[in-house]
């Protein structure tokens, strides 16, 4: 059973510039919830409640969300706004969450090296705190039910376009059933002609303890930094690795265009946007192709 997970929340997000100088990424809000509280979600809609998320400098906003706050609270009370104060005492409640503060930004690898006493000898998931994942069946519990099945490290995989392999982790091996692979071989950002495949991992794992033995052999790669897939090049050597095709759709919100689109596709699916802001689209691209035409 997979009971603790951890969320790396630690970069520094240059790829968000300027909004990231000093506000986490993770806080970004699509429509108005945090990046991190959609993360936080999934790991208790898969059945785990104790959370460490990796902190680090300008990441305050971070703990500040998931604590009490009295004052907003009992001025929701005084004005019997039902709906938000529920919202609020949701938040602070939703799971047991625990922070540790990476003091140098050595990387991915290093961020979840700072887990090892947290999670000691037992397997945990790893979500990527700027990473939502949107599924029926929430994607940590996808890994997980494939880690009861095989007792080995689980890296979630999508498939991407091949013309853009080369921006990825891409995974290549043997079927085991229509959506697990048996690893061979683990790939950071290959050409297209050594790609394996065009299957690419897609930020949620759930990792065995072997993983921080594997971290401290790791020594520093791309950009100077302790990187995940190289430690996960070693278990893949010492224990075996399976991946899990997901079933869902992956936002990676540190790049801006993907923030939009998720902006964009979350808003129609609400209920009180759905119709207003379909028609204001609507009316945007109308005009677009008239100008156009
Ligand atoms: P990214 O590589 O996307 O984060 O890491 P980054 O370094 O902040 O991004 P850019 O390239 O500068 O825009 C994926 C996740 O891992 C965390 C990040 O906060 C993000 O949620 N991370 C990354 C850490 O916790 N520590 C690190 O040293 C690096």
């Amino acid at each position: 059973m997979i009971k603790k997970a951890v969320i790396p929340a630690a970069g520094l997000g240059t790829r968000f510039l300027p909004v990231t100088k000093a506000q986490p990424k993770e806080m970004l809000p699509i429509i108005d919830t945090p990046v991190i509280q959609y993360v936080v979600q999934e790991c208790v809609d898969s059945g785990i409640e104790d959370i460490l998320i990796i902190s680090g400098k300008g990441k305050r906003s971070i703990e500040d969300h998931f604590d009490k706050n009295f004052e907003l609270e009992s001025r929701l009370q005084e004005k019997e706004d039902e709906v938000l104060y529920t919202q609020l005492r949701h938040i602070e409640s939703m799971a047991n969450i625990h922070f540790i503060r990476q003091k140098e930004l050595n990387g991915l690898g290093d961020a979840i090296y700072h887990a090892r006493f947290h999670c000691g000898h037992e397997p945990f998931a790893v979500l990527l705190g700027d990473t939502i994942i949107d599924s029926v069946i929430p994607v940590t519990q996808q890994l997980i039910d494939a880690y009861e099945q095989y007792s080995q490290t689980v890296i979630a995989v999508e498939t991407v376009p091949p013309e853009n392999v080369s921006r990825y982790g891409i995974v290549g091996g043997d079927k085991l059933s229509d959506r697990v692979i048996r690893l061979n071989q683990l790939i950071e950002k290959p050409g297209r002609k050594q790609a394996p495949s065009n299957m690419a991992i897609a930020g949620r794992y759930v990792l065995t303890p072997a993983i921080f033995r594997a971290l401290e052999k790791t020594p520093r790669g791309k950009g100077n930094e302790i990187q995940l897939t190289d430690a996960l090049q070693i278990l893949l050597k010492e224990e075996g690795i399976i991946a899990s095709l997901i079933e869902g759709k992956r936002y990676d919100i540190g790049n801006k265009m993907d923030f939009l689109k998720t902006t964009v596709e979350f808003a129609l699916k609400r209920k009180e946007f759905a119709e207003g802001f379909g028609e204001f689209l609507r009316e945007t691209v109308d005009n677009l192709y008239n100008q156009k035409g």
